[in-house]
């Protein structure tokens, strides 16, 4: 290890800072977060620093850098692009046994600034020891990814219990146990859905009872379209922590592939070669009767939970049922697909409005309000159409749509096996009886479809 990583208090110390440009605004802001009060030195100083100075924090001093500049700093950095300068501060800290860090410069500086993750007050510090700083900075991206944004919140919370529980539990094991259960379980999962009082009065009753928490968790996540690159981080995170994954023919391949190895897969889809589905009221019971046994269990639903997925039924039976849940949105196929395809489904040219309709006839009858549908300027993005298309544009062509609207057969959107077919209202039927299209397929109708053939970017 060339460093030693350490974390130092400036809280209310007097920091330096050599130079008035960007890079100088970046690092009095990052000592600025550290509650420093900063002195900056330079003969010019960015408009940024300038909005700075008005913080009682921040002082300027407007001239050229000098050896006298430096007295009794907890840390200086020098950030100018004056080498003569630079080894001047360094050498004068060094003299006088100041941290130093010299912008890009690991040799004329005695500490370095790490990339850091900042989940205050948890702070996650990388570095290359200078070598590779842009690697740092990725390796930093990607823990961004997995550490929930209130992970701070939990540590702070944890800060006001840690005398409590120390009291409650006199062996360390105990209290390790306590709180490996509080950071991974329930109560965690509450104070990142924001529900940080019911989080609190459960540490408590724990700190009470220490009991088992034996109540499980639902998170009903969407899974969105296909492609596992558009998962939100909170999904991915779920899907990793879930003991059980309830799953269904939506959610692709390449998502289930992200679940957590060990846990336990359900399939609550249609049953093998049948049309028929798992019905609702079975898969609401199995949630119950599962998240009561203590699991963590995640419903994991194509697309987006709320919109043509029934997730409002799913989540009403555990509320009912008293069972903690959360929602996780997903990218719904009108999203994904139209993306994919590159049809935008608002343009200020061609459409003000969007509707998402779904297809699904009941007994092959169409219960759609037409008239409502065909209206100038608008998308329609209708789901479960495939079955329903021919019967679809007879409709709107009788209600008044023109025969040459264009109109898009997503197939597979936003996975490698994407097909997008373009074609008109009137020869839609045709083109079904010529082409092998297969579920799940997605329709958007209007005039934004004739901008694929410009604005086209994924697969073939
Ligand atoms: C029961 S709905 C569920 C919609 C989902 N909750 C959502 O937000 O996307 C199923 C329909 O979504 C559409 N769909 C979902 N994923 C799709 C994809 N990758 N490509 C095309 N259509 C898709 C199809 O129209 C399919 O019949």
């Amino acid at each position: 290890m060339d460093h030693l990583p350490i974390f130092i208090n400036l809280r209310q110390k007097p920091a330096l800072v050599v130079g008035g440009g960007d890079i100088a605004l970046r690092k009095i802001n990052l000592l600025l977060k550290a509650q420093a009060k900063v002195t900056c030195v330079s003969p010019h100083f960015c408009e940024g620093i300038k909005t700075l100075s008005l913080d009682s924090n921040v002082s300027l001093v407007n001239k050229r850098f000098e050896a006298s500049d430096i007295s009794n700093y907890s840390v200086i950095i020098s950030a100018t692009d004056d080498s003569k300068v630079n080894e001047s501060v360094s050498k004068i800290a060094h003299e006088n046994r100041i941290p130093v860090n010299v912008v890009d410069s690991p040799k004329l500086s005695s500490f370095i600034m790490p990339s850091i993750v900042d989940r205050s007050p948890v702070v996650i510090a990388v570095s290359s020891a200078g070598k590779a700083p842009v690697l740092a900075r990725i390796i930093r991206a990607k823990l961004e990814t997995v550490i929930p944004s209130s992970y701070g919140i939990l540590a702070e919370i944890a800060g006001e219990y840690r005398q409590k529980v120390k009291d409650r539990f006199s062996k360390i094991k105990d209290r390790r146990a306590f709180w490996e259960a509080t950071f991974s379980g329930v109560i965690a999962e509450k104070v990142f859905s924001g529900r940080i009082q019911e989080a609190r009065a459960d540490i408590e009753k724990q700190l009470i009872d220490a009991v088992e928490m034996s109540l499980g968790e639902v998170y009903l996540v969407g899974a969105g379209p296909g492609d596992p690159d558009l998962l939100t981080f909170k999904a991915l995170r779920l899907i990793q922590q879930a003991d059980v994954v309830l799953y269904d023919r939506l959610v692709s391949k390449g998502v289930m592939e992200l679940v957590r190895r060990d846990s336990e897969l359900i399939y609550v889809g249609k049953k093998g070669g049948s049309n028929e589905s798992t019905r609702q009221i079975d898969i609401n019971a199995l949630l119950v009767e599962l998240a009561k046994s203590g699991k963590r269990v995640c419903r994991l639903k194509g697309g987006d939970p709320f919109i043509f997925g029934r997730g409002g039924e799913e989540i009403e039976s555990l509320s009912e049922h008293g069972i903690p849940f959360q929602v996780v949105p997903g990218i719904t196929a009108a999203s994904g697909c139209s993306s994919y395809a590159g049809i935008p489904l608002t343009h200020r040219d061609f459409s003000q409005s969007c509707r998402f309709v779904t297809a699904h006839l009941k007994n092959g009858t169409s219960n759609l309000p037409w008239q409502e549908l065909v209206v100038e300027q608008q998308t329609i993005v209708f789901y479960m159409a495939l079955s329903g298309a021919s019967h679809i544009c007879e409709q709107l062509i009788a209600h008044g749509m023109r025969k040459e609207m264009p109109i898009a057969i997503i197939e597979k959107g936003t996975m490698p096996e994407q097909k997008v077919y373009i074609t008109t209202l009137a020869d839609l039927p045709s083109l079904l009886l010529k082409e092998d299209i297969n579920a799940p397929t997605l329709m958007i109708v209007g005039e934004v479809v004739s901008l694929n053939e410009k604005l086209s970017w994924y697969g073939n």
